[in-house]
């Protein structure tokens, strides 16, 4: 059988995807199985986790398999993912080699890395997740790059969790025919465009009519992001707006999705985009905002500066259902990491220990 990664949710079908969150409500109902027993996973963090890197730990824990977080770069060799690249620099090893011998030990790897914010024709290919997806000969998983499927299940499965899943063709069932709103919000730093960029595709996935609220159209997300959308509204329904005016876009949501990401033409000259950014801190999500909402709930991957993006008020509020999604990332990625073996390996019942 071919080799099948998790790099994007738009590689699924929405059959493979509901199956996906359906296995995931099983998994949140009874929390251990024999899926993985006796499989490994390989968990490469580039960058900083909390979320991520616990839920998958845990995940493979209570499905009986074992987890090995790296961090290259500090308690692993630094990579070069350069090809033909005479590597006289910081870089120990090639991509090449880590992504083969890891093949060797585990049977999944799951993979972080964050664009290096220079330049976003370089970090637009995401080279460090295709490369490993290139050459290793086991499943590979995307853990956060220039997208978060993992966050697209985890929060699609909160939002069914409140409107229910959908059941037919009609709007206004479930998901489908939703009023979605993705907000941009102010945040200190430009920040990666990957939770945006799978918002808006899962959104539009799921029928939604999604609306994109940002500062100005320099915030506009990646085309290809924005190509996806228009495709998913093609194929699912619903509708895709760009708005700059958080009044109209908050009125009637029923779901209001916040992030804060650079402004794509200023990677590299952050300096350029800090002005606009700091005139624009009144996109923060507030009980204000919210009540122009029909009775509107909000959420958002985290972590999340109180205050700055969203209010105390907000996130204590009943209509936040950031905490139900950030431990449904817990569940779809048990379900994802169990339907990659059985993809792998045919659905061969796992091998049991026999106690006398
Ligand atoms: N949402 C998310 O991926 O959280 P971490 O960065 O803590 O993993």
């Amino acid at each position: 059988m071919a080799l099948r990664h998790f790099l994007s949710t738009q590689d699924w079908t929405r059959p493979e995807l509901d199956a996906l969150l359906d296995q995931a409500a099983l998994f949140k109902r009874s929390k251990t199985g024999h899926q993985l027993e006796g499989k490994s996973i390989a968990l490469l963090f580039f960058n900083p986790s909390m979320r991520t890197r616990t839920s998958f730990e845990l995940g493979a824990f209570q499905l009986g398999g074992h987890a090995i977080v790296l961090a290259p770069g500090k308690d692993a060799w630094p990579i070069e993912f350069e090809v033909g690249s005479v590597m006289d620099g910081e870089a120990e090893e090639h991509v090449a080699e880590v992504a083969r011998v890891l093949s060797r030990y585990v049977d999944l790897i799951g993979v972080r890395a964050f664009p290096k914010f220079q330049d976003w024709a370089v970090d637009r290919e995401d080279r460090v997740i295709r490369a490993f997806a290139k050459h290793a000969t086991v499943p590979v998983i995307n853990m956060e790059t220039i997208t978060h499927p993992c966050q697209e299940l985890a929060h699609i499965q909160a939002l069914q969790e409140r409107f229910g899943k959908d059941r037919g063709s009609s709007p206004g069932q479930a998901l489908r025919g939703r009023k979605y709103v993705l907000t941009w919000t102010y945040h200190p730093r430009p920040l990666n465009t990957a939770v945006a960029n799978s918002a808006l595709q899962i959104a539009t996935r799921y029928g939604m009519d999604v609306t994109l609220l940002c500062p100005t159209p320099e915030y506009v997300l990646d085309q290809r992001y924005m190509d996806f959308a228009r495709q998913n509204v093609a194929e699912n329904g619903g509708s895709l707006t760009i708005s700059h005016d958080p009044q109209s876009a908050y009125r009637g949501a029923h779901v209001i999705y916040a992030k804060s990401w650079g402004a794509l033409p200023y990677f590299g000259r952050w300096a350029e985009e800090k002005p606009i950014r700091d005139a624009h801190q009144h996109f923060i999500v507030d009980e204000a905002k919210m009540a122009l909402t029909d009775h509107g709930v909000f959420s958002h991957c985290l972590p999340l500066r109180r205050n700055v993006k969203a209010t105390d008020a907000v996130m204590d509020s009943t209509a936040c259902i950031a905490i139900d999604e950030a431990e449904n990332r817990l569940h779809v990625q048990k379900a994802i990491m169990a339907a990659l073996i059985v993809n792998r390996d045919g659905n061969k019942a796992p091998q049991r220990r026999h106690s006398r």
